[in-house]
């Protein structure tokens, strides 16, 4: 039976709690904790947990009734409280984004060698059955060579989004809808397609006026042999999200759709029917996951801590996501292409030297401790 501490008891902490929860006779959550103490009361009350509550995590790490923890605290905390669970010899999942910098993320690789506890890094919408359908007939090469693939990562976020004391700036969220929103096809980019050679991006700040961080930006990666276009918007009613893969022999989406065209003696299109007919045939045959989401995710934790399956994303996966986003912010700043990867000396690598380079779009003016409502929304079902 494994022990879980949750640190931090705000609205993601509750989704590891409900995933925990289906695990009930795999691991129990003994342990939460906020530094505003009636909130770790608050979530072991609703979630009827036998838990103890603690306002210091260094006191929850020190609890022996803990073996792993799950991180659900604002990002710039998730480097720090990372590496010392490590190092008091606790299994890590830390929410996304991974860390502030790619030197943190160094400091808590590192530190999950030297413990020999495991790294996770929370990218839940690689447990997405479309998804998981997506990856696997990429991988057997259904559309044949991949030309081009646009990423829509939209979402919309009402203007006292920015309120919460920790959003909206650089230092405690560590960046705008690039870091906190697109965090999450960023990683499905990489999952899908590996490593760009580059990235060419710009950033703009079109409708949050108590943020200095971006709302809306746009990423072109060059793959040398494709490219990938990315919007990253929080001003977009509806939050239509979407991945669209145009290959050789037919397109592929998420939602799930697929078209397929051959083309006539003067080149233009006519439908390629059994060429379609034969990629809805391949994405039926492909079973559906048997859990989704931060579920799956927390369950293969679980299972690996157990030793009974390797971690899917460990630090190493997370840190390529931020060496991404480095990579289009420093172009967003540099207004030139970014080539990876990002290394140590790089003015990119660092957090500071990072903050310092960054455009300031707004100075955060007002700040809130905590909302009266804990209701999130986490983006459309990626087309379940
Ligand atoms: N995977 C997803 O889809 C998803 C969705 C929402 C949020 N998140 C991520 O989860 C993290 C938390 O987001 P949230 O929306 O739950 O934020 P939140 O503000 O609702 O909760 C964070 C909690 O951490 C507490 N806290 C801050 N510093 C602390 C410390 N040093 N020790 C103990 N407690 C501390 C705060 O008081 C707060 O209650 C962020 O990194 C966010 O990006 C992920």
């Amino acid at each position: 039976m494994t022990g879980i501490g949750i640190i931090g008891s705000g609205a993601i902490a509750s989704v590891h709690v409900d995933s925990y929860k289906r695990y009930a006779s795999d691991c129990q959550v003994k342990a939460v904790c906020d530094t505003f103490k009636a909130k770790a009361d608050d979530l072991i009350a609703n979630k009827a947990l036998n838990a103890k509550a603690y306002d210091d995590y260094k006191r929850l790490l020190s609890d022996p009734a803990v073996d792993a923890v799950s991180v659900c605290l604002p990002p710039s905390a998730h480097a720090q409280i990372s590496i010392d669970a490590l190092k008091a010899g606790k299994h890590v999942i830390v929410e996304k984004p991974m860390a502030s910098s790619l030197e943190e993320c160094d400091l808590m690789i590192e530190a999950s060698r030297d413990s020999g506890k495991i790294l996770a890094v929370v990218s839940q919408n690689r447990y997405k059955t479309p998804v998981a359908k997506l990856k696997k007939m990429l991988d057997q090469g259904a559309v044949g060579k991949v030309l081009y693939a646009s990423f829509d990562s939209l979402w919309w976020r009402g203007q006292v989004y920015y309120d919460l004391w920790w959003r909206g700036t650089w230092a405690q969220e560590s960046g705008g809808c690039f870091m906190s929103h697109a965090v999450h096809y960023i990683d499905l980019m990489h999952y899908l397609f590996g490593m760009p050679a580059a990235v060419k991006a710009s950033i703009h700040n079109v409708g949050h006026d108590n943020s200095e961080c971006e709302d809306l930006g746009f990423a072109d990666f060059d793959y040398k042999d494709k490219v990938i276009h990315f919007t990253c918007s929080l001003v977009s009613h509806g939050e239509r999200q979407s991945i669209i893969v145009e290959g050789e022999k037919g397109t592929l989406s998420v939602p799930w759709a697929v078209s397929a065209n051959k083309a006539l003696p003067n080149g233009f299109p006519e439908e390629d029917g059994a060429g379609k007919k034969a990629l809805e045939e391949t994405y039926r045959a492909i079973p559906d996951l048997a859990s989704e989401g931060h579920d799956a995710q927390l369950g293969n934790f679980l299972k690996a801590i157990r030793g009974e399956e390797p971690i899917a994303l460990d630090g190493r996966a997370g840190k390529k996501t931020i060496e991404l986003i480095m990579g289009i912010y420093k172009s967003a700043v540099t207004g030139k292409p970014v080539e990876f990867p990002l290394k140590p000396g790089d003015s990119f690598y660092c957090k500071e030297s990072m903050i310092a380079l960054m455009p300031r779009f707004h100075e955060k003016k007002k700040s809130v401790d905590n909302f009266s409502s804990s209701t999130i929304t986490l983006g459309r079902d990626l087309g379940r």
